[in-house]
């Protein structure tokens, strides 16, 4: 069978469009011996039967696997040269109480950017000690809540914030540990790196104003400078934009030494992870002693001591752990120019994955609730949204037989898909499950349109609503209550 000619160039045809790719789905994904998906140890059917669609799906093992083993790979690497590294689970990728727990557990560090992203590593009773606070506009009333947790370092981004984070620190009477984020000037995506001697962007200070503004932290006696930061970007698949950068902040490291102490560079998080098949990001492994040598040879060139390095990966760890489970709701053949697109259409889309709406990122799908040898057609998975670019999938192959009431699952939804959950058309956010050993558990509820309306100054209380779920699917949501 010829491929379709309106699928993209990267898209190759599948031999068995049932195949669940290596390196795509959570590690404790497989087929059962009816051709169902489990994750787990339990079968989409069985999930979806509980919980409903669409239904975010998180493999308990592989997430807290992927932690320590990250943590494990950097700290061998970087024992072998004479250093010690730190990792923050960058909680933007995916916060939760327990999954805040399991990376605890694992030995990271949380890595937050909001008073709500603290309330929840708190909740899950991290020690504030472990805790690094970032941002760009950081309110006045969270730098004061991050000082008066006593958290264990913060991130200053801009030169306004160094006197806001001197007087919390000094109201609360406690010297904070704190970073100067700085713009290496190395603008990294997916497969390749940009280096732009000016960034035009938000986030950080220029390189070159790092001396200055290190020194007015210096000056503040609430304040204890530990080191610069730098997060070049998301999603990248080479070392080189890392060594690049690494390579740049380490020159104004060294000169920093003269003035005092910087125990400390945090090169940020960004390690990217396979959506499809076309995507192949470098090993952790070669990226921790990638990122060793690069360190080494710059501190030995520049004769300095190691710094403890920092990195504050979110993606990576929790990304490949989730999917996302959808019902198909109605399929559509669309002719374009005597080819054949077969639009198939799931009961959520850009509220539960705005990913490819935002960013035009890709995703990959297969079947969930069965096998099927049908010849395999070129399919577009769309969302049930409102929106012409509301597409969770935008190419993939599924057997040509798939039809209304099948489950699909799209994998990698681990990160930036809850976080970015939205309510686009009142649809609920949908729920989260982990599981492990054969067992779900929900970690976090959907929401109903009863939470929805309560939200509502419109609403009246005496009011009813039957309606108890979440996308229109006729299974209701667990955990939601109804008025
Ligand atoms: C400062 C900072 N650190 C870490 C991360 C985590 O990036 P990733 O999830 O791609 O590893 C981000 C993501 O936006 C970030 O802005």
């Amino acid at each position: 069978m010829p491929p379709n000619p309106l699928a993209p160039a990267w898209l190759a045809l599948p031999p068995d469009a049932n195949a669940l790719a290596p390196g795509l789905w959570p590690a404790n994904a497989s087929r059962t011996a009816l051709g169902e998906l489990e994750i787990g140890g339990v079968s989409a059917s069985a999930l979806v039967a509980e919980f409903g669609t669409p239904l975010y799906v998180v493999d308990e093992a592989d997430a807290r696997s992927r932690a320590s083993e990250l943590l494990r790979v950097f700290e061998t690497e970087f024992a072998r040269i004479g250093g010690e590294v730190h990792v923050y689970y960058a909680g933007k990728a995916f916060l939760s109480i327990e999954i805040a727990r399991w990376m605890l557990d694992a030995g990271l560090n949380i890595d937050v950017c909001t008073t709500g992203e603290l309330a929840v590593a708190l909740a899950a009773g991290a020690d504030p000690a472990r805790l690094g606070y970032h941002g760009n506009n950081k309110s006045l009333a969270e730098i004061d809540e991050a000082a008066r947790v006593r958290i264990g370092s913060l991130v200053i981004d801009s030169e306004i914030e160094i006197a806001r984070v001197a007087a919390a620190a000094a109201r609360h009477g406690v010297v904070l540990n704190v970073r100067l984020r700085v713009n290496s000037g190395v603008h990294a995506s997916t497969h390749e790196f940009l280096a732009t001697s000016h960034e035009d962007q938000k986030f950080g200070v220029v390189l070159g104003d790092a001396a200055r503004l290190v020194a007015l932290i210096r000056a503040e006696k609430s304040l204890r400078f530990i080191g610069l930061h730098c997060h070049i970007g998301s999603q990248i698949f080479g070392a080189d934009g890392f060594a690049e950068s690494a390579s740049r902040l380490l020159a104004v490291h060294a000169d920093l030494l003269d003035g005092g102490p910087v125990p400390e560079l945090n090169l940020g998080g960004g390690f990217g992870i396979a959506y499809t098949n076309a995507d192949t990001p470098t090993p952790i492994g070669e990226l921790a002693a990638r990122l060793a040598d690069i360190v080494s040879a710059e501190c030995t060139r520049r004769g300095i001591p190691i710094p403890t390095v920092a990195f504050e990966p979110g993606r990576v760890i929790i990304g490949p752990a989730g999917a996302t489970l959808y019902e198909v709701g109605t399929t559509k053949p669309v002719d374009v120019s005597g080819d054949t697109r077969l639009y198939v259409s799931v009961d959520g889309g850009m509220s539960d994955n705005v990913r490819p709406a935002l960013y035009g990122a890709d995703y990959s799908v297969r079947l969930a609730n069965r096998v099927s040898s049908a010849d395999p057609v070129l399919v577009r998975l769309a969302g049930k949204h409102c929106e012409s670019g509301d597409i969770v999938v935008s190419a993939d192959y599924l057997p040509g037989d798939v039809a209304p009431g099948d489950l699909v699952a799209v994998p990698a939804t681990g990160a930036y898909c809850w976080s970015l959950a939205n309510n686009y058309n009142y649809l609920g956010r949908a729920p989260v499950v982990a599981v492990s050993g054969g067992q779900a558990r929900v970690l976090v509820r959907g929401e109903t349109i009863a939470d929805l309306l309560a939200r509502d100054a419109g609403w009246g209380h005496d009011q009813r609503v039957d309606t108890t779920n979440n996308s229109g699917s006729t299974t209701a949501h667990d955990g939601g209550t109804t008025r």
